[in-house]
Order: structure tokens, then sequence, then C-alpha cells
């Protein structure tokens, strides 16, 4: 069973997370496992352990954020962090101040980690060149967003009794999707069979190489499916119009209550925003069978693993560094 737990692992080979291409499965589990236990702590009446005391995070972010923000704050707060909060806007990035310079000073105030999102991919890179604060990557442009992928493989090991073999479905605006390209890793990492779904104009353009089945048609990423991953349009991170309308992109991608009905055993996630009427129709959304909002709770627990393990592993990598 590839990911009842994670073996004799039991700390980070990492001092940041930027992405889950440099982790292992094993690290991956371990996670997953820690996250386990601090699901347990939120279901308490007093829901707060002193792990991070002492510790002080920024939530750097860049770009707007509902779930994410508010997940990576919580968490924080659970385990009993000191907390500071950085939003672009109100900011002195509006009187010229350089991602640099807002980093070094951020650092110069003795903070230990920066959880950044920014619309630039590589920023979360960056920021580990120029600061000694532990990074975590919270969604970088169209590049990566490891602790939605994990939340997203944490909800699947609660559905289903492995993730093995699974078989998901990715279906929407894959080129334009961090969402998509983290969990293409992690759900390959884990022995899960993914297959991803888009018009042509949506489809990154290395798709075949990804190791995922390839489809442009909703009936056939559907049709033997465990699990629907539906992503809404990247219209920000569009150059061009790609679609002919939302509503014709609805007409053929859009996941509808008569899916539910024709393939009655999928499941359906969504990292969220949700457009209801764009990618799922509304009743969809709130379909017994959509476990959107157990991603969002599950979202919490992760994001406090991730959090303690990394602490846990800076000492030890910053000690075995030349
Ligand atoms: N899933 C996700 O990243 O949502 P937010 O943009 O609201 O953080």
């Amino acid at each position: 069973m590839d990911e009842l737990n994670s073996g004799d692992l039991s700390q980070l080979q990492h001092r940041h997370l930027l992405g889950l291409a440099s982790y292992s499965a094993d690290e991956i589990r371990l996670i997953l496992d820690t996250a386990k236990e601090f699901r347990d702590v939120l279901e308490r009446p007093i829901k707060r352990v002193p792990t991070l005391r002492g510790i002080t995070v920024c939530n750097l972010f860049f770009e707007p954020s509902t779930r994410t923000r508010l997940s990576f704050e919580l968490a924080e707060k659970r385990l009993s962090a000191d907390i500071v909060n950085f939003s672009e806007k109100g900011s002195s990035v509006s009187k010229g101040e350089t991602l640099k310079d807002t980093a070094l000073n951020i650092e110069a105030m003795k903070v230990d980690m920066v959880v950044v999102r920014h619309s630039s991919p590589g920023v979360p890179h960056f920021l580990t060149r120029c600061t000694k604060a532990q990074i975590i990557n919270a969604g970088d442009g169209g590049h990566a967003h490891p602790t939605q992928a994990l939340l997203d493989l944490y909800t699947l090991r609660e559905c289903f009794p492995s993730v093995r073999g699974l078989k998901v479905s990715i279906i929407g605006d894959i080129a334009h999707s961090r969402v998509a390209r983290s969990n293409i890793l992690g759900l390959r990492k884990l022995g899960a069979e993914v297959t991803i779904c888009a018009p042509r104009t949506l489809m990154p353009y290395n798709a075949a190489s990804l190791g995922v089945r390839v489809t442009h048609h909703l009936d056939e990423a559907l049709q033997d499916c465990d699990v629907a991953m539906a992503l809404r349009l990247q219209l920000e991170r569009q150059q061009a119009s790609l679609i002919p309308s939302v509503r014709e992109y609805h007409t053929r991608y859009g996941i509808k209550a008569e899916h539910l009905r024709r393939f009655p055993s999928f499941l359906v996630m969504h990292p969220g925003p949700i457009n209801r009427g764009v990618e799922l129709e509304s009743e969809v959304v709130d379909h017994e069978r959509s476990i959107i909002l157990h991603q969002v709770t599950n979202g919490i627990a992760v994001r406090m693993a991730v959090l303690y393990l990394l602490t846990a592993s800076a000492d030890r990598v910053m000690r075995a560094r030349p």
C-alpha cells in the first residue's frame, strides 16, 4: 500500500516548499501522515498546539486569495506562531519598492518563514536567494501551487483506500493552471492514473510529455474516472481569447447534473474559486458527490503539517550544508 505511511522517513529533506518536483513520494506521504494528526487537533474543542511558539511567519500575498491565505493564517494560529500579513495593496510596492527590498526588510524584522503568492513564476525561488527565511510557495503564476496539490491528495486518501491506481481526470484550463501542474506531479508520484481534458487552446504545449492521458472530450474524461477535478478558466493569465465564448466552453467542458446521472460514481473536486455555471453547473457544486468543502477543511491540517515539518527540517538541513 503506497501511501498508508511514509516508511522510515521522519523529516523532510528540504528547507523550503517551492514545488513538488523535488519532493519524493516518501516526503509527500510524510506530510499527509502528519496532516492526519493535525486534522485530529482541528476536531478538538481547543484547536491549538504550541508547536511553532517563538516562530514568526509572514504571509506575503501579491495576488488575491481567499482559501490559501485564510488557511495558512489559521494553520499558523493553530500552531501558536506569530504572524504578520502583507498585501501588495496598501504596501510600499505602490511607491516603487522592489520585491527584493520588500523581502530584505521583512527579513530584517527577524521573520523565520515566508508564505508567498505572486503572479510571476519563480518568485519563491528568487526569495530563497535573497533571504535566509524558509519559503513556502502559496502559488506562483502558472507554475506551482504545492499545498493545494497536497491537500487534494489528503482529501483523496480520506475518500479512497489508496491513491495508487486511482483514476483522476483534471478538466479545464490546464495550460494556465498551477494547480494542475502540481497535482499531476503529486498524483503521479503516489501512483494515480491522470487524464487531462481541455480544448486544444487550453492544453499545455508539453501535454504529451507529462505522463498523463490527454483528451479533448469531456465524456471520455468522465466515463471511467473516480474523481473529476474541475478547474477555473484563468482569464487573468490568458494573453488572448482562447475560447469562442464562456457559454460555449460551459456547453462542451462544464460538468453538469446530467453527467452525474450518466456516470454514477465519480466524485467532484475543485480548488476554488468556482465560477458557478462555467466549469461546474451550480447543482454539481452543491451535490453530495462534491467534496470541494472537504478540500478546504483539509487545507488547514495539510498546511499545519508543512509548517511544522519545514521548521523541524530547517536546523538539520542548515547543519548539513558545506
Ligand atoms: N485554491 C486557491 O488557491 O484559492 P485562493 O486563490 O482563494 O487562495
